[in-house]
Order: structure tokens, then C-alpha cells, then sequence
């Protein structure tokens, strides 16, 4: 009688939670990203209003952390109790071995649809696709190498946009003596990270960034030129304030919007919180590039996942990848979001100053052939090999270490994680 009962209400509990959700799902999509500041909300918006223009509403699953470490951990959990999201925000590698999981859905239907093989640049698709077959829909490209400066501070200490790291040097030292701080920047292991991008460009160029950073060369990680890429980083780590540690990238860049700070190494996302906060590019601050990567793309493109659900979900999830590729949508989301439309076919109006560098830049990098993904955000190596690199900058960041002793531990930490 008791077992009877015990496995009454079980069912009777089992039957409360699934189906009053699942009745509820079929015209929800549950989207799950990382894009919590305010320029970042304000981009996701946009995405939000076509979605629901569909007929689906946007179930948002919001997960703190610029960069999506911990929205990516948050996603393993959620995977291995069979719970994932409709759609995931997906960087670089993820994408393909979530597909290789055979957990992904197949958008080739949806792709074909819209001639996306025509509209995405290959180094976009590459990361989109697997095994040949569609299982992301890309919504924009970044770069990481930029060097935001604020105007005013540049304008009144007279000084200009450094040409070479040696004179970012020389510009910092200026900054810090007038008593302001040179360099904005949050001590997290992925913005340790992002400069790491721009110091092996700017110390070895596009074809050493490939061989050492995407091919993983023994001879190229562990060369003169990846000691001078460690060097810089000494050098920034100069540059940074006193409690640098920890802190969100976006509070850094409101370093530098509130006229704290002079300078901040970032993605083009940091533009989104500049646009967020009124500011204008050219009267309020400048976006150039880190010195030495004038003419290096280092992408990041983000894309959205979608994970195997019943059909009726799937209706949704193919409505959440048209609203995704929507030429005005991804016009509006990218002039909010600060970055680059995945889409070739945008029309650059309704760009600001920044906007259109970056597109230019992106496709002059598309037909030079030299478009390279970001190690930071995980578009250049693996998973795990990435995590390996990542330890050692960071250590190195934030001890005394020697340039010299990091190469070494470079080539070692690359080697293991093979
Ligand atoms: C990146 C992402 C960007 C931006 C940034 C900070 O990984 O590609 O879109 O949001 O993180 O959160």
C-alpha cells in the first residue's frame, strides 16, 4: 500500500514538473549566453524582438562572466543531467565538440535556406560547421586586438595613438606621471589572455601568431619572438593599477569611459559599452589598434548552438537561428553589440567611425587570407591546450617570472596538453 502510494505521487510529482513545462516549451526558446553587460543586454535585445516577432518568446538563461567560463561550466552540468538549453552562445572549438557529442542540432535545412555557405566568410563557417553539416548560426565576428583611449586625457596630455609597443611605453609613463592610470584592465585569466593575443601579433606577426598560437609549433612557442611577446606583457602588467585583480572587463572600460584610466587593451565589445553610455567614437574616445597589429584581424566569432530537442521544439529553435541570421536584425544587433556582422551582404550604413574600421578591416584580412582566430576565445587551439596556455600566462602575469622561463614553460604546458 505504501509503495502504491510512494509511486503515486512520484508519478504524480514527475507528471507536475514535465508536463506543464513542456506544454509551455513548445513556443519558448531557452537561450543561454553570457552577455550581461549593459552594452551586451542592449545588443541581446535586438535578437530578443525578432525572436518574439516570430511568434516564440525568449526564455533567458543568463549566466555571468565575460568571456563564458563559467556559462561554459554552467552548460556541462546542464548537458550531463540531459537538461540543455534550446540554444547555446558557443566560441571556437565548442561548437564542434558538442557536435561530435552527437548532442547538436543539424541546421543544414535552415542554412540552405538562407544561403548561408554564400553569406559567412570560411574562417566563420569553419567554426560553424561539422563534418561538413551546419550546427551553429554565427551572429558576429570581434577582434580582439583594439586599444580604446580616451580622448580627452590623450588630448590634454597631448599625446597620440602609439604606433609601436615601444612608444605605448613611453605614452604610458607620460599618463601615469600627469597621475592618471595607463592601462585599464581586470586581472581574470581570459583578459590576461586577450592581451596575450595582441602581444605574440605584435611581437611576431600574423604568420608567427599561426605557427605558434594554431599550429603549435614546438620551434615557434618556444622562440625569441614568443620571449618578446612575454616581454610586453611584463611591460603592461607596468601599466595596471594596484587592484587590478579580479575585476569585469566592463568595469575596466568604465575606467577609461569615466576618465580614470587612458587606456584599455579589449575586444570590440568594449565599444558596445562606450555606445552604452553615450559616448561617442572620435569626440570621446578612439579606437585603434594595439600597437603593431595595424594590419592582424585576431576574430572571435560568436554563434549559437542549438541542442537536440523533440520536434516541436525544433520549430523554435529554427525560428531562433532565422531571427539570428536576419540581415536588419544582424545589422542592428552588431551596430549595438560593437561588433562585425557574420553576414558579408550587411551594408556598412548605420555604422559608426569604429564599425565600419572593423569591417574594413575584416574583409581586407578575408581577402589577404590572414584572418586569425583568437587563442583567448578559443578559436585557435583546443580546448584543453588552450586551458594550458592560459595557466601559463596568468602565472606569468602575476609573478616575477622571466620571460625566458615562460617560453620554456609554454613549450612544455603545449606539449602535455596534446
Ligand atoms: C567574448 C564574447 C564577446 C563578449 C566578451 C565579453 O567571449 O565573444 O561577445 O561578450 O566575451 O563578455
Amino acid at each position: 500500500m505504501l509503495k502504491k502510494t510512494v509511486a503515486a505521487a512520484a508519478v504524480a510529482l514527475i507528471a507536475a514538473q514535465t508536463l506543464p513545462v513542456l506544454a509551455a516549451d513548445v513556443k519558448q526558446v531557452e537561450v543561454m549566453h553570457w552577455w550581461t553587460s549593459g552594452g551586451e543586454a542592449k545588443a541581446l535585445g535586438v535578437l530578443k524582438d525578432d525572436l518574439k516577432q516570430r511568434g516564440y518568446s525568449w526564455k533567458d538563461s543568463p549566466i555571468a562572466g565575460g568571456g563564458g567560463e563559467a556559462a561554459r561550466t554552467v552548460l556541462r552540468a546542464r548537458v550531463a543531467s540531459n537538461n540543455p538549453p534550446d540554444a547555446m552562445q558557443m566560441l571556437g572549438f565548442s561548437v564542434q565538440d558538442y557536435a561530435d557529442e552527437g548532442l547538436l542540432t543539424n541546421l543544414d535545412a535552415i542554412a540552405a535556406k538562407g544561403g548561408w555557405d554564400k553569406l559567412i566568410p570560411a574562417p566563420i563557417q569553419r567554426f560553424s560547421r561539422a563534418g561538413g553539416n551546419w550546427f551553429a548560426v554565427p551572429v558576429g565576428v570581434h577582434s580582439t586586438n583594439w586599444l580604446f583611449i580616451n580622448k580627452k586625457i590623450f588630448d590634454e596630455l597631448k599625446l597620440t595613438p602609439p604606433q609601436t609597443f615601444d612608444e605605448l611605453v613611453v605614452t604610458a609613463d607620460k599618463i601615469r606621471k600627469a597621475g592618471y592610470i595607463p592601462l585599464a584592465h581586470g586581472g581574470q585569466a581570459w583578459q590576461d589572455a586577450t592581451l596575450f593575443d595582441s602581444a605574440v601579433m605584435s611581437a611576431g606577426g600574423t604568420r608567427f601568431y599561426t605557427d605558434a598560437l594554431v599550429r603549435l609549433d614546438p620551434k615557434a612557442l618556444g622562440s625569441k619572438t614568443m620571449e618578446k611577446a612575454f616581454d610586453q606583457m611584463r611591460k603592461l602588467r607596468g601599466m595596471v593599477d594596484a587592484n587590478f585583480s579580479g575585476r569585469d572587463w566592463n568595469l575596466a572600460s568604465s575606467m577609461v569611459i569615466n576618465g580614470k584610466a587612458a587606456m584599455q587593451i579589449m575586444g570590440d565589445w568594449a565599444k558596445g559599452e562606450y555606445a552604452n553610455a553615450g559616448k561617442k567614437p572620435g569626440v570621446d574616445y578612439v579606437c585603434a589598434h594595439y600597437p603593431g597589429t595595424q594590419n592582424a584581424f585576431i576574430f572571435v566569432t560568436d554563434q549559437f548552438a542549438t541542442f537536440k530537442a523533440g520536434k516541436e521544439r525544433t520549430a523554435g529553435q529554427y525560428a531562433f537561428a532565422e531571427a539570428i541570421m536576419d540581415k536588419n536584425t544582424q545589422a542592428r544587433f552588431n551596430q549595438t553589440k560593437g561588433a562585425v556582422p557574420a553576414r558579408l551582404d550587411t551594408p556598412m550604413d548605420g555604422f559608426d567611425e569604429c564599425g565600419v574600421k572593423a569591417m574594413t578591416d575584416m574583409r581586407s584580412a578575408l581577402q589577404a587570407g590572414n584572418m586569425v582566430g583568437s587563442f583567448a576565445h578559443g578559436q585557435a587551439m583546443p580546448e584543453a591546450s588552450k586551458t594550458a596556455v592560459y595557466d601559463v600566462v596568468t602565472h606569468f602575469f602575476n609573478s616575477s617570472q622571466s620571460s625566458a622561463d615562460a617560453v620554456k614553460r609554454l613549450v612544455a604546458a603545449v606539449e602535455g596538453s596534446k
